[in-house]
């Protein structure tokens, strides 16, 4: 069964909510902090190794009932089940949305399209890991009898972000290989990679789940070409990879059958590094380490399915974004992870939330009039600091703003730590509670000069009253990373529930890639 058709405005939570957002227009973080000093403690969750405080938001208790009111009258309960059971919920392209299945330990059947699926997710699961085995260990030999010691994943949008993110994410737990990563059609990608690359002992994984893509397909036959250089067509076997649903292309291109990592049409593109898009993953760190991403994400899938509305960590971070999005005319949201390794965490996410929810027509086909998919962008602290977060201090657009931080570092220079840390909760106060006029007349009192002062203090003041989540966890492991993006994952669907809309099509990069085909007949 697809999705109910609701349009949130028509609720009755959506009114009391408007008429509630009146009602906060005096509220101020600070004044709440000072009148509920146990306010984090109230409006906290925590779940396994995570703990998200969310109290420096704009909110009230009402505001959190309201919410989960909301989603309520939207059906969420209702659309969790179907999504987790298969239900044909991306409805445009009549498929069920599944990533979840491809970390579920569960044994319960699953049927799709009156089959099971969860033997052919344990067969190629059992594939990636005998085969990233046998490359780690040595005992598979490249054409001339070599070890391979780099690997190369060919990919782009889901096929490349995931994998890149988590492979650069987890470089902690990684082994002997380097991964590289192309995507990009522009010609000088690929030339500054394989620049650096020996084909006698580097392994190319395709990964395309179409197998039509004009610029994973373009980058591979680049290389093929390139590799053919020094090998013949027979080589190809032991360097080349792929991973696809289109086993006929993937023939046409030459690769051998047994080396081909089957994805299924129920996994979305940007949800897919749960499938063996994440070879490469696999690669890098072990199989053990891919499957704690994997575990981690479950455990998050079966907080987001189990958990009541208020001690849901997606949902309440879904229903926030939900208020300042569609009552304060929020337009982006930054997310801020204080860890070097999660460089790319913000475009990967921008790829999973903007492809996802950035949609304007409604499901039942009508124009939507009202705001859906936010803007995201982020960096990572301490360097965004120095960077764009004046504007997010005192410029004149609010931004919610996600810090993800880590209790203890993995590299252990606890002298980093303890100030990269102090930072991440700066940050957080600082937004909160910002600097008043009076108390910056305090902190300057003794300076000699009072004309310059009074001129200075208008630039010093810092309104605050700007919201945040921080989101914390014991340490960043396969598993609590599986944890994150799940969470996120959840969250996107949480709020295309609510705006109505399909989450899991993209028909909005379509156009451009046909214009694109036709200017090149032309040349
Ligand atoms: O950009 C559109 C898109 O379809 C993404 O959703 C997908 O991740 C990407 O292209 C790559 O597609 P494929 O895996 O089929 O090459």
């Amino acid at each position: 069964m697809p999705l109910q058709n609701i349009n949130p405005t028509t609720t009755d939570a959506w009114k009391k909510l408007e008429a509630h957002f009146l009602e906060m227009q005096s509220f101020s973080l600070k004044k709440a902090f000072e009148m509920t000093p146990d306010r984090n403690e109230r409006f906290s969750i925590s779940f396994n190794d995570l703990s998200v405080d969310f109290s420096k938001n704009r909110i009230e208790q009402k505001t959190i009932r309201l919410l989960i009111e909301l989603a309520n009258n939207v059906n969420l309960k209702e659309a969790i089940d179907k999504y987790f059971s298969g239900d044909i919920i991306n409805v445009t392209e009549q498929r069920a949305v599944l990533h979840t299945a491809l970390r579920d330990n569960s044994e319960d059947p699953l049927f799709v399209d009156g089959k099971d699926i969860r033997p052919e997710v344990k067969k190629v699961l059992r594939k990636i890991r005998v085969f990233s085995n046998k490359i780690i260990s040595g005992d598979w030999k490249g054409c001339t009898g070599k070890k391979i010691t780099d690997v190369v994943n060919i990919g782009i949008g889901g096929s490349d972000l995931g994998p890149d993110m988590i492979v650069e994410a987890l470089q902690f737990y990684k082994n002997h290989l380097t991964t590289h990563f192309v995507s990009n059609i522009d010609g000088d990608h690929i030339s500054e990679i394989l620049k650096k690359l020996d084909p006698e002992t580097t392994l190319f994984v395709i990964v395309s789940k179409t197998f039509t893509t004009q610029e994973t397909i373009t980058n591979a036959n680049t290389i093929k070409n390139w590799f053919l250089k020094s090998a013949s067509q027979f080589d190809i076997a032991k360097h080349f990879v792929a991973v696809s649903s289109n086993l006929e292309a993937i023939d046409a291109f030459g690769i051998d059958p047994k080396n081909v990592f089957p994805m299924w049409n129920w996994v979305g593109g940007r949800f897919s590094l749960w499938s063996a898009v994440g070879l490469s993953i696999s690669l890098s760190v072990g199989f053990d380490n891919y499957k704690s991403l994997l575990n981690g994400a479950e455990k998050m899938d079966l907080h987001f399915k189990n958990s009541d509305f208020d001690q849901n960590i997606p949902v309440i971070l879904a229903l926030l974004s939900i208020w300042y999005n569609n009552f304060y005319n929020i337009e982006s949201e930054a997310i801020l992870p204080y860890t070097q390794y999660l460089t790319k965490l913000a475009p990967y996410l921008q790829q999973a939330i903007m492809e996802s929810n950035g949609k304007s027509v409604d499901r039942n086909g009508n124009v939507v009039n009202y705001q859906t998919g936010t803007i995201v962008w982020g960096s990572t602290g301490t360097n965004m600091q120095h960077a764009f977060m004046q504007l997010v201090h005192q410029g004149t657009k609010l931004i919610p703003s996600d810090f993800i931080g880590y209790k203890t570092s993995l590299h252990g220079l606890s002298d980093h730590h303890q100030k990269l840390m102090a930072n991440y909760n700066a940050q957080m106060d600082a937004l909160a509670f910002g600097k008043s006029k009076e108390d910056l007349l305090l902190e300057l009192r003794f300076s000699e000069d009072a004309s310059t002062v009074n001129t200075i203090i208008p630039y010093k003041v810092f309104e605050g009253n700007r919201p945040s989540n921080a989101i914390l966890f014991e340490k960043l492991t396969p598993e609590s990373l599986g944890e994150l993006i799940a969470m996120y994952e959840h969250k996107i669907f949480v709020q295309g529930v609510i705006w109505n809309i399909f989450s899991f099509d993209q028909f909005g990069v379509e156009l451009g890639k046909e214009l694109a085909k036709k200017l090149l007949k032309k040349v």
